[in-house]
Order: structure tokens, then sequence, then C-alpha cells
């Protein structure tokens, strides 16, 4: 009686809720951060913005997320830049610096549900003492996650559920503990802690430290490959998949996040899977440019693409919520490929199939190992309460590759059950979701608008900001954020400043100066204008820069056009960050605590620096750099003050 083509060869899968369940589902996530991967959505304008936010958050929709996992900022570079901390000193405590906190209220907003995750991979300088080390003073630094944790809920609403302890750096036994007991202390014995968000190794401590397993709640793991290790699942603790894709967001994106969302339960008993990122929110030319499960890198134009992952994500989010169950009847299908079911355990069901190929399922990491995948037709057999199912849903994606229509989450007739079977015949690169949901739905909003350059003038002169930092900066060390400067009896009152002031417990290196990039990469000729203040008496020391050629963990060997001007009375102009090769030196005449406006025009092979209208020096040769952002920031972590950021481009 089943459905049968070709040679009708038909490998039976039985999908049944008697002999047991398995584990329960946690749910499908995105990471914003590590770091500032979000950066330039929150310049968008209405009303791509909250369209982008729909596309992510928004229960029947789109990926319709049951996790968002954010970055405690630490004021350090994280991956493609800086994201500033609660607490840039000991005595400070500011819980409305940068867009986490928004963007958590964006995504609670739309799904209530949603579970929130802190993590930090950079720490303030202060926590270590001055030490580029956070468990030295456990006690310090649970407090000062602690403090994020609270201050959350008291300035935001938020009700934090998870925290973890220092993104895929080494994990401090103690200091797990200390921070279970600092959370505790306070009535916080609700919010879990995961650990170590590295490799499995945490659960082989966890398996002579009765303590240490008693602290943790979920055991992440990164990049698992779909699988984990014997003390894992010795330890019978929750296993997340708590960072994983990274990986390109065309359809072999798309291939990867739909192999592994299966896989790592099948293989791993994984209970969750988050997406680093989120959203793909920085410029491109930063490290692992469009590694999110959708793209909104043009705030200036309004244009966004909704990639493949989002789709492939709504096969599970739309159909599943965190609470249901896995069924034990999970696994390989014989000609390649795999099925996931789950349960609500009253009375629906919701299978996934992906069949991705090899070539088309690739991830960034780890290495992928050969397997194979043919087309076959399948037969499930509905057993247990699943018996009575007349009919489900039926959601395709088809990834072609040959002439790239891939059609993403497309609804099909409903399939009929017989006899309590169904049979399908299955090509390679798909992913079906059959289920009894029927509230699925493709969202969908008007294109946005066209892709468009960053514009060739551009000035920011804002006086009552939304949000901390100014739109479109890309801090790759040190934090930029508004300031009030009440005491200046001139025309700066609202200025940028550079606070941080002390090296932080770094991840990625950063720089020795702080910089904050913008603009267009592919931009050659141009002129930077700014108003700078130095606030270090004789020590002090400014930038502005054009043709800047990287960020991210690069950032140290930052090449480009570099104009500096110093408190003792100096300038230079030097093609690298460091301020190893200097182009020009000179005197400026400049001090601290004054305003300066600098210029720097570069075209061809040739620069030119004016202060205050004047020129100070002209026509130097360019060595090598021929495009890249323009910049601002200064000669070490000292505060600095800019305004009136002006770029235009010949
Ligand atoms: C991870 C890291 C992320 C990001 C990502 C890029 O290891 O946690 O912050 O750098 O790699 O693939």
């Amino acid at each position: 009686f089943f459905m049968c083509f070709d040679l009708c060869i038909s490998e039976i899968y039985v999908l049944d809720d008697e002999v047991g369940l398995g584990r329960v589902f946690d749910g499908i996530g995105g990471l914003s951060g590590g770091g500032a991967t979000s950066r330039l959505l929150v310049n968008y304008a209405e009303p791509y913005r909250r369209q982008i936010l729909d596309y992510l958050f928004k229960p029947q929709f789109g990926a319709s997320l049951h996790i968002l996992k954010v970055e405690i900022g630490g004021d350090a570079q994280t991956t493609d830049g800086t994201e500033p901390s609660h607490m840039h000193y000991e005595s400070d405590e500011n819980y409305f610096r940068g867009y986490e906190w928004w963007l958590m209220k964006e995504a609670k907003k739309r799904n209530p549900n949603i579970t929130l995750i802190g993590l930090p991979w950079a720490f303030p300088g202060w926590v270590g003492r001055g030490k580029n080390w956070p468990y030295d003073f456990p006690d310090i630094t649970a407090s000062y996650v602690v403090s994020w944790v609270v201050g959350a809920k008291q300035y935001h609403d938020l009700d934090i559920d998870y925290v973890g302890i220092w993104n895929e750096r080494k994990f401090d036994s103690n200091y797990i503990k200390v921070l279970r007991n600092t959370l505790d202390k306070i009535g916080l014995t609700g919010v879990g802690i995961i650990a170590a968000d590295g490799n499995w190794d945490v659960s082989k401590d966890m398996d002579v430290d009765p303590y240490l397993k008693d602290a943790v709640e979920v055991i992440g793991a990164h990049y698992p490959g779909t699988t984990t290790i014997a003390e894992a699942l010795k330890s019978q603790k929750t296993l997340w998949s708590s960072e994983d894709y990274s990986t390109f967001n065309d359809p072999v994106g798309g291939g990867c996040w739909a192999r592994i969302l299966n896989q790592n339960y099948v293989n791993g008993h994984m209970t969750a899977t988050i997406s680093w990122n989120l959203v793909a929110s920085y410029y491109e030319d930063l490290p692992f440019g469009r590694d999110g499960l959708m793209t909104a890198e043009e705030p200036w134009s309004g244009n966004y693409v909704v990639e493949s992952p989002i789709w492939i994500t709504a096969h599970t989010t739309q159909f599943s919520q965190p609470g249901w169950t896995y069924l034990k009847t999970v696994g390989h299908l014989t000609h390649g490929g795999s099925y996931v079911a789950l349960t609500d355990s009253k009375g629906n069901l919701t299978v996934v199939i992906e069949t991705m190929t090899h070539d088309h399922s690739v991830c960034i990491r780890p290495p992928l190992p050969a397997f194979s995948v043919t087309p076959q037709n399948v037969s499930f057999k509905l057993n247990g309460s699943f018996a009575s199912i007349r009919e489900l849903q039926l959601w395709q994606s088809k990834f072609d590759f040959k002439t790239q229509k891939h059609v993403f989450f497309k609804k099909l007739s409903p399939i009929k059950i017989s006899y309590g079977s169904f049979s399908l015949s299955l090509d390679v690169d798909e992913v079906y979701t059959l289920t009894t949901i029927n509230t699925g739905q493709k969202g969908t909003y008007p294109d946005p608008p066209p892709s468009a350059p960053f514009p060739k003038f551009y000035l920011k002169n804002v006086t009552n900001p939304p949000f901390s930092e100014a739109p479109d900066f890309a801090d790759q060390t040190g934090v930029f954020e508004y300031y009030i400067n009440l005491t200046d009896p001139g025309p700066h009152v609202f200025t940028l400043r550079q606070v941080v002031t002390q090296m932080p417990i770094t991840w990625a290196t950063d720089a020795d100066q702080t910089i904050s990039v913008i603009g267009d990469y592919n931009w050659e000729n141009l002129t930077v204008t700014c108003d700078v203040f130095m606030e270090s008496v004789k020590t002090g020391g400014v930038f502005i820069a054009a043709r800047v050629d990287r960020g991210g963990q690069a950032v140290r060997g930052a090449k480009g056009v570099f104009f500096w001007v110093f408190a003792d009375g100096s300038y230079k102009v030097t093609n690298d960050l460091v301020g190893r090769t200097v182009l020009a030196k000179g005197l400026s005449g400049t001090s601290a605590y004054s305003w300066y406006t600098l210029s720097l025009t570069v075209q061809g092979q040739y620069a030119t620096g004016m202060v205050n209208g004047e020129q100070l020096w002209k026509n130097d040769v360019v060595l090598g750099q021929h495009n890249g952002w323009a910049a601002i920031g200064t000669n070490s972590f000292e505060l600095a003050q800019f305004d009136n950021f002006v770029m235009e481009v010949k």
C-alpha cells in the first residue's frame, strides 16, 4: 500500500512514542555579538528595521527564533568590533550602552517566551586588576557578570535565563562555583549557567567534581561537528551547540545549517543550536562577512536580504517549541540525510527531514568527513499516539545548485496518511517538514530599497542620540560613545568620546591605540574632517584616517593614511596604526583641552593635512595603501573627544 516510485524500493522508518521519548528540545537561536555583529542594524530606518526583526523573531513568520544569545560587552575587540561594557570602570554602572538591551527587548516584544542568554568574550581591565585574566579575583568577575543580569531586570525588565563563563577561553571550576553562589545569594537561582562555550572538556571535570556538576545547568560546546563525547553523555546534563554555523549565508550556508540543525540532535544529542551570528550587520570587509542567518549591512540604503538560513530555521522553529520532546525514533536515512521527530506530548507531531549532500552543506568548521546522499524513497510508519493522525502539513525547501533556482519554505499539499503510513520520494539537497501544526507561514514584506554604496557625502551631528554610539561607526579598539560636555563654553556640547582608559581583558588582540572605522571599504580619494579634543595633558594623541585596510582581530596590523596630532605640540603622518611607517612629522602647536579641526585629503598617491583650515603638511606620498574605511582614534587608551565628523568622496 505504500506509494512507491522508481524501483519501488522504499525504506521504512517508524515514528513511535511508545518506546519512550528522547530529550527535551530547547530551541534554535541566534547570537548577537562576539562581537558587534548587530552594529549596523540599529541604524536602519523604519519600517526596514522592524521588518528585519520580524524575519528573525516574530512567531509564525520567518526564523521565529526560540533563543537570543548576546555578548556581555567587555570594551574589547571580539571579532567584528568592540561592544561597550556596562562598567567601563569599577565605580561606573550604566545599563543603556550599546544595542543588546534594545535587541533583547525587540525580541521579547515579538516572542515573550524567547530564551535570553548572556556571555562575556572580554572584560574591562579593572576586572582583572590589570592582569589579562578574569579568574584571579573570581568574586569581582562574578559580581560584574551578575550586575549585568540584575541591570537587565532593573532597567529593561528583561529576565535573563542563562549566563556563560568566558567565550572559547579557559574555564575555571572555582569561578563557575563562585558565579553560581553569587547568583543564588541574591535569589537568582533560576538563572542557569552554561559551561564552558568551548569544547566538551568541562564534562570531564564535572565527572570528578560533583559541585562543579551541580553548578552547571547546560554543557555548551562550539562548532561540535554534530558530535559529542562520552563524558558529556554520561553527565546526563542538557547538551547544546551553544555556537555554531559561522558560514557565508549563500545556499551552501543554508545547507550547512539544515544539516547541523537535524544532526546535532541525531548524532550529538544536542537540544539547542545557536547560530553565529544572528544577523550579519557589520561591514562586509570585516572578518567573517555575511556569516549570519540573514544580511542587513546597509542602513544607509535600507537594503537587507532574507537569506536561506532564515527559511531553513523556520522548518523547525515554526512547528516545534522549547519544551517539546524529541522522539527516540530519529536517525539517518539509508541513502544519506537524516530525520528528527518531535512531539508536544499532546498528540502533535513534527518531522524534519534533510538530504543535504556533502559539498552543499559544508560549514566553516570543523572539517566535514565524506558521506554520500542519493535520491531515495522513504516510508514512515506512525505508531503509538501518532497512529490516528490522518493528515500532515507539508513544507519543502529544495536547493538546486545547477539552475540556482532554489525553493525555500514552500507549503505543498498536505500528505494523506493511509493505514498509519506515508511515503515520500526524496531528492538530494532537500528539506521537508511534515507536521500536525497548521499555523506555518512564509512571512513576507515588500522588497526593501535596492542596495546602494555608502553615501559620498556624510556628516554626523546628532544632538539627541537614541543609542550610545554614533551611527555607522564601527569601533575596533576602544569604545566611542556620545558624551554631553556641559562645561564646554563653545559649540561642542554633544560629542563622541573615547572612554576606555585601560587595555581590557582581551579576547582577540586589540590594538594599543583605539580606532573606530566608518564608510566604504572601496573608497580611495576623499577628505575626512573632524574636530578633535585631547584630554591627556602632554601624553595625549588623536588621529583621523583614510584608506584603513583592516579591523577585527587583525586591527593591530591596520594600514592606511593616519594623520595624528599630539598634546605635546607635534604632528605625525603614518602609513599604519602602530605609527611605525612615518610619512611626515613636525610641529603642530596642539595641546590638550583645546578643540582643533583636522582635515585629511588623500588623492591618488598624495595626502595633505590641515589644522583649523590651514595647511600643515602637503603632498606626502602614500605608500601602497589604495583603499579602505575612514577612521578616528587615539594614540593610547585615553579619553578624547570628536565632533563634526565629515567625509567627502571625490
Ligand atoms: C567563534 C567566536 C565568534 C566568532 C566566530 C567566527 O569562535 O566565538 O565570536 O569569532 O568564531 O567564526
